[in-house]
């Protein structure tokens, strides 16, 4: 029977609300369960010992929640979550720490692999959907990290100062969209926000508790807590992992009168509420997917994850072909032993394999069938003394008809508690082997493993191709092979933009900057500044290329009881059948404050046969049209007129058609 505040002592009461362990909460020496958390961004990473940090068992490895979101996919993103959610039951934990849904504002953010988005909808609506899809599977969901944790760069100290209508609009936005869902528990940031310790962020929680509807538990980031007593009375409920020092200073303060019992009261009745919430989850929880079909699944995610950026013609591979491969991107088989973390990124979101690293060359022999050479090249990181670089990779691509050149980043480069130096390619020898190759073949085709952008203007004009495929998981060797060779039809598109270069970074004036991060950029984060100032782009929000050709046609408006309905025709004019995500934007054309050009409020992935056409619809409600009132300090909706884009990406709108809004009501123009 689920205990109450009243079965417990003052003294339980306390224990309760600091952890037992680096893993677990208290379990008040058998009174109660404890509930078992466990990490998570590309699956469950779950240390063997519930007193260490690391030292992981061996579990799925999925595409990272950045490669997820490109999949714009959302019953994709319910199917991973219910996936992981059986990984949890198998491993006996109770909450997955994810998904994290921190915005990219910046892309030199060492853990941008881990989050979905630079839009704070895109990013909302996929969370929402993950929390759904774990949760109804038997595993509780946390998400992270609460809030403006955009930077790895001191990131216990650093100040996020950001104003309230940029707060609102993007960086609580995702966490709002999540709370839809019923999380049954957030965690803190490492940051201050405006000064303030993530937890013990009381305005931030009472926005989650009272306007969001969040009625799960707040826990803080592990070691995160600077002072237990100012975090529980703001209403962080739970400490993680266990301090005794902590713990320590908690009672001595109640002794003292620092605390009331009614405050304490709050954070325990709401582990009592979790420990209950997460049993319920898993009663009669049978796991929905065999270990076979989720490594399986891995590979569908990754197939509709990888974002064809470029290509004149080059792909798909024609059967037969002669292929030169080179870098070591494509054979981390061959490497796994000296450098195992090639295609994942680092840190609390890494996951140990179940399966054999892939190998390109195998599987491209295999699948393939012309003729294939490789050349290691270089290395990670370039700087193996081992390989004479590019070696013989400039031969062997001067005699194939396609070269392909497999490079990225990795856990070197993309990791927790770090920033990335650059957002180049951070090796010469990498940028040297694509300049080098690609003068002596045209068809070259550059393979990127990394989580964030990267600035290719060295070389981007040179090559043939260029194919992002992120960090993969088990199975992206199958999956890369099946987009090179046209058995799957690319459908990924980005979730964030591609800038030339970083110094076109609406951030990158106001970044790492050690203690005090001004926000100065406000709301035109990603495309929305890029959009706003007509500032050219390498790839933008949204873009990403297929084997198919689609047209859009016949937009239609219609008013619903709670907003807008968007219809329009998509057509797919070529003979190969494909999926194309659409995107809907509002402008709003007549504001008495600032808006961004324009902004994504729905989206809709729909498969299309070559040569027939599908009707979308993509529903819009009110929130579409809102913006942040500081004057009023509470959402608006302004009279005005409002332009509805459909669009292919951010930069290549289709569609558009008009409404009015007056006094809330709106008007199909
Ligand atoms: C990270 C969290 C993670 C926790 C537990 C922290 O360093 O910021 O995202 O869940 O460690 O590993």
């Amino acid at each position: 029977m689920k205990k109450t505040l009243n079965d417990l002592t003052i003294e339980e009461k306390l224990r309760l609300i600091c952890g037992k362990d680096c893993w677990n909460t208290c379990d008040l020496d058998g009174k109660l369960p404890s509930v078992r958390v466990t990490d998570a961004s590309m699956g469950v990473r779950m240390p063997v010992d519930p007193e260490q940090w690391g030292g992981d068992r061996p579990s799925v490895s999925y595409p990272s929640l950045q490669m997820l979101c490109n999949t714009w996919n959302t019953g994709i993103t319910r199917e991973y979550a219910e996936c992981v959610a059986d990984d949890c039951l198998d491993y006996g934990a109770d909450i997955l720490l994810g998904p994290g849904v921190n915005i990219k504002r910046n892309p030199l953010c060492g853990r941008n692999f881990e989050y979905f988005s630079e839009d704070p909808y895109l990013a909302g609506v996929m969370a929402r959907e993950y929390v759904n899809g774990l949760q109804s599977e038997g595993a509780g969901a946390c998400v992270k990290h609460f809030c403006c944790n955009n930077e790895e760069t001191n990131r216990l100290q650093q100040s996020s100062e950001v104003d309230e209508r940029t707060l609102r609009e993007i960086y609580y936005k995702p966490f709002e969209i999540a709370c839809e869902a019923k999380p049954v528990s957030l965690m803190s940031s490492y940051n201050r926000i405006n000064g303030v310790y993530g937890s013990e962020y009381r305005k931030g929680y009472d926005i989650l508790r009272n306007e969001y509807g969040f009625d799960g538990l707040i826990m803080s980031d592990w070691d995160a807590v600077r002072n237990r007593t100012k975090a529980a009375k703001a209403g962080c409920d739970l400490e993680m992992p266990y301090h005794p020092e902590h713990y320590e200073a908690l009672v001595a303060d109640y002794r003292a009168g620092r605390i009331t019992e009614a405050e304490i009261d709050l954070c325990a009745q709401r582990v009592l509420d979790l420990v209950d919430r997460c049993k319920k989850l898993q009663t009669g929880k049978k796991r929905k997917h065999a270990l076979e079909e989720r490594i399986g699944f891995t590979q569908k995610v990754a197939e509709e994850g990888i974002v064809l950026l470029k290509n004149d013609g080059v792909l798909p591979l024609k059967k037969g072909q002669s292929l030169s491969m080179c870098g070591w991107f494509a054979r981390p088989c061959a490497y796994a032993r000296k450098r195992p973390e090639l295609t994942c990124g680092g840190g609390s979101g890494k996951v140990e394999r179940l399966t054999p690293m892939f190998d390109m060359l195998e599987i491209l022999q295999r699948e393939h069938g012309g003729a294939v050479t490789y050349e290691p090249a270089f290395s990670e990181n370039g700087v193996d003394s081992a390989f004479m670089i590019p070696g013989n990779a400039i031969m062997n691509a001067a005699v194939s008809e396609v070269n392909l050149v497999f490079a990225g980043t990795g856990a070197g480069i993309e990791c927790e508690g770090g920033d990335r130096r650059s957002m180049s390619l951070e090796s010469d020898a990498q940028v040297r082997t694509i300049l080098e190759t690609a003068a002596v073949n045209r068809n070259t085709v550059v393979i990127l493993f990394a989580g964030a952008p990267i600035d290719m203007s060295e070389w981007i004009d040179e090559v043939a191709a260029v194919v992002y495929v992120g960090f993969p998981g088990e199975r992206g060797g199958e999956a890369l092979a099946n987009v090179l060779t046209g058995k799957v039809n690319p459908s990924g598109k980005l979730s964030e933009t591609f800038p030339l270069s970083y110094e076109d970074t609406p951030s990158a004036q106001c970044y790492r900057d050690c203690n005090v991060t001004r926000y100065e950029e406000g709301l035109n984060v990603g495309y929305r500044y890029y959009d706003t100032f007509g500032e050219p782009v390498l790839f933008p929000f949204g873009h990403g290329l297929s084997y198919s050709e689609f047209e859009y046609k016949n937009i239609s408006l219609k008013k619903t009881g709670a907003g807008l309905e968007v219809g329009f025709e998509i057509e797919n004019t070529s003979d190969v059948s494909g999926k194309e995500i659409a995107q809907v934007y509002v402008r709003a054309m007549s504001s008495y404050v600032y808006r961004p050009y324009k902004e994504l409020k729905g989206f809709a992935k729909t498969f299309v046969k070559a040569g027939e056409k599908e009707r979308v619809t993509v529903r819009l409600d009110r929130r579409a049209f809102e913006y942040w009132s500081v004057a009023d300090d509470g959402w608006k909706i302004e009279d005005g007129v409002y332009e509805i884009i459909v669009a292919a990406s951010c930069s290549d709108e289709r569609l558009s058609a008009k409404i009015q809004i007056k006094d809330g009501v709106i008007t199909v123009l």
